[in-house]
């Protein structure tokens, strides 16, 4: 069983773990506090950089996966800038012994209407439908 889990302030976050579901043929459900999981194969964990940092839920959410949790985890998500790593950020709030994927995708979100405009479009979000569909395969 694949799950797809996702922080999303704006909506682009959450345009992204559609597709990522569509491709892993699971569903997408926004994290809230009472979130949990437990005995996933993949678990997709999307999410977008806010004043260069992770949103709070989303670090705390991390911070408590176990070796239960999941088999693996694939990170997704958008922010303003093309140089910035949501994998990186993933990568240091999951505790050891848990298989975080060296894919992830992330692309662009806009940001102040003019940062990074239009952005997820339709190619994003069929990059992150790919996405999905090779991860759920590994
Ligand atoms: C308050 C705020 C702060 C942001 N800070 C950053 C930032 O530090 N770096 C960056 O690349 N993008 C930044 N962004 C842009 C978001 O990461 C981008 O719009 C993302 O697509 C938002 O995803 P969401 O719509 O799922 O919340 C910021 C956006 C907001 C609203």
């Amino acid at each position: 069983m694949n799950k797809v889990i996702y922080v999303s302030r704006g909506g682009h976050t959450k345009k992204l773990a559609e597709a990522v579901a569509r491709g892993a043929s699971c569903t997408a459900e926004a994290l809230t506090g009472a979130t949990q999981v437990t005995g996933a194969d993949t678990l997709f964990v999307g999410g977008a950089i806010y004043a260069g940092s992770l949103d709070g839920k989303l670090t705390s959410f991390l911070r408590s996966l176990t070796p239960e949790s999941a088999r693996r985890v694939a990170v997704f998500g958008s922010c303003a800038s093309p140089n910035a790593s949501i994998l990186e950020l993933v990568r240091k709030e999951v505790p050891g012994g848990i298989e975080v994927s060296s894919e992830a995708y992330q692309c662009l979100g806009s940001f102040l209407v003019i940062v990074s405009a239009g952005h997820p479009n339709a190619a994003d979000l069929s990059g992150a439908e790919q996405f999905g569909k090779r991860q759920a395969a590994l």
